[in-house]
């Protein structure tokens, strides 16, 4: 039996059937997986989940894919560093850091498209597409890839080379448009439309897609032994990462692998360049998409959330906050995690750290609670942006009286 029913909107609960669809036909409201919790109940266990896979798909019984037809590339089962200097220094008690620069293409994205594209094989897809702000491309470059499946992958041409690179290496067709990523989103759904047979993992399949970033949560809750933390802090572009870590705790709490009773704060964070969700929340008014994007997080750099106003709903009702957080402060984050915590990530990674910060300055998160922090990209990625805020080494003669002018009053 499928533990998938089907497709639910979020809005009016009307019902369809599992399909490469995203949107409902009554009320154009955004559908989610629909599951049979009685079936979830009675294959799901801590001890298979125990002995399952060292990836994501040790969580299979909680994912929508039937077969066990994965397109794997070991994404997932990353560490859950306990950031115990970084905590010194902000003054937090039980800091942890749930690292995702050492997926197989270096980013969270490698969950969502390995489910995406596992789903997309079983519609018997002819191709896989995405609208991507960078790390998605590579990720469904590499899946693409291992599928067998041609890619199309639609991007701003204005991000990052090491990404453009990394992408390019797997072979897919991009297309680079001049605009921003919400121009790059809008042709890849007109794409789309005229393609129904191909897959846009994070437009068409997206009720599948955001599926995969829930193993976020059930990560969390393994490596704390079946335990969830006080408080979270996620990175926001489109907002569909920091609405699947939560729905993941929740459906943890459903089927009883941990307490109930506890409420765990959510709360994320923006460039200040680009943060329609982050600006909302803080002045509890609608997320009003904006067309002008100025930030160095480039990953981050979504106008118009497509779960923005969901995103907004998860934060507010668990009691957490957001925060908008300036370059200058994502870069001097980013050297604050390397120096503290020998973490490297990049200006997405810096925009959440940043964001952790402003929110324990504030009061939003007390020391005393236990905080999950998720960064969720590679500092390799966006080395001409981070290497501004560095100074390149002097190049000297290889000899020893050379070392010691220049270090010679150094210990
Ligand atoms: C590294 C990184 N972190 C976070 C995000 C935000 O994800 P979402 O669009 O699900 O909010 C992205 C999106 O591209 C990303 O690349
Ligand atoms: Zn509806």
């Amino acid at each position: 039996m499928s533990r998938v029913i089907g497709l639910k909107c979020r809005e009016c609960g009307a019902e369809y059937e599992a399909n490469i669809q995203n949107t409902c036909y009554e009320c154009f409201g955004p559908l989610e997986v629909h599951y049979d919790w009685d079936e979830v109940q009675n294959t799901v266990s801590k001890e298979k989940i125990a002995k399952g896979p060292a990836s994501i798909w040790r969580y299979a019984d909680l994912l929508p894919i039937d077969g066990t037809n994965y397109v794997d590339l070991g994404a997932g089962f990353n560490k859950l560093h306990h950031a115990k200097n970084l905590g010194k220094i902000l003054g937090l008690k039980e800091l942890y850091i749930l690292d995702e620069s050492v997926n197989p293409t270096n980013s969270f994205k490698d969950r969502v498209t390995s489910v995406a594209v596992s789903k997309a094989l079983e519609f018997g897809a002819t191709a896989i597409g995405c609208a991507s702000t960078g790390n998605l491309a590579s990720a469904v470059g590499a899946h693409a890839a291992k599928a067998g499946l041609p890619a199309y992958i639609f991007i701003p041409g204005s991000i990052e080379i090491g990404k453009i690179t990394q992408m390019l290496a797997y072979n897919p067709h991009v297309i680079a448009v001049d605009g921003t990523y919400d121009d790059a989103n809008r042709l890849a759904s007109e794409v789309a439309d005229m393609h129904p047979d191909w897959a846009f993992v994070n437009i068409t399949i997206r009720p599948y897609y955001t599926e995969g970033s829930k193993t976020l949560a059930f990560e969390t809750a393994e490596q704390f032994g079946w335990e969830t933390p006080d408080h979270i802090v996620a990175p926001l572009a489109s907002g569909a990462l920091l609405c699947a870590i939560s729905r993941g705790f929740n459906e943890l709490e459903q089927i009883g692998f941990v307490d109930d009773s506890k409420k765990i704060k959510v709360s994320g964070a923006q460039p200040t360049g680009c943060s329609p969700i982050s600006t909302a929340v803080i002045n509890d008014t609608e997320v009003i998409p904006i067309k002008h994007l100025d930030t160095i997080a480039h990953s981050l750099a979504i106008g118009n959330p497509a779960d923005g106003y969901y995103a907004k709903q998860v934060i507010q009702n668990s009691g957490g906050n957001a925060a908008s957080v300036t370059d200058e402060e994502i870069l001097d984050s980013i050297l604050l995690l390397a120096r503290t915590e020998g973490l490297f990530t990049e200006p997405a990674g810096g925009t959440t750290i940043a964001g952790l910060r402003r929110l324990v300055e504030n009061g939003d998160i007390q020391p005393d609670e236990r905080t999950v922090v998720y960064v969720t990209g590679n500092g390799l990625k966006a080395q001409e942006t981070i290497l501004t805020a560095l100074k390149r080494p002097e190049v000297i003669k290889p000899t020893y009286s050379e070392f010691t002018k220049k270090y010679s009053n150094l210990n």
